[in-house]
């Protein structure tokens, strides 16, 4: 634990799960973005599947190992689709609200 840096975790935690950034900060609900606006929210789920998209990516330029790199490209791989759902998602999100636009 201390060669990989997490023996503060360790103390705090021991090996249970804690949710926490490559910084060490940890999670909160300060990082959930809602508007409550649709349209809105689909173009800020794309975007944070492009943000982990780009982190796995920065993971993968750091790593050598191969049993460590193949599931990280696997889920690298995985916020493309999730990427490409969203995309679908607001497209239909969009045609339902022009069909039933108020004006
Ligand atoms: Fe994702």
């Amino acid at each position: 634990m201390q060669e990989a840096g997490l023996d503060a975790n360790y103390v705090d935690h021991g090996f249970g799960i804690f949710p926490a950034n490559a910084g060490g900060l940890p999670f909160s609900a300060d990082t959930i973005q809602s508007t409550g606006n649709p349209v809105t929210d689909l173009y800020e789920n794309m975007a944070a599947e492009k943000k982990a998209k780009a982190t796995y990516e920065y993971l993968l330029n750091l790593i050598d190992d191969p049993d460590v790199a193949d599931p990280i490209k696997f889920l690298r791989e995985r916020e493309i689709v999730h990427f490409q759902r969203f995309g679908e998602s607001l497209r239909y999100v969009q045609e339902y609200l022009e069909r039933n636009r108020v004006s």
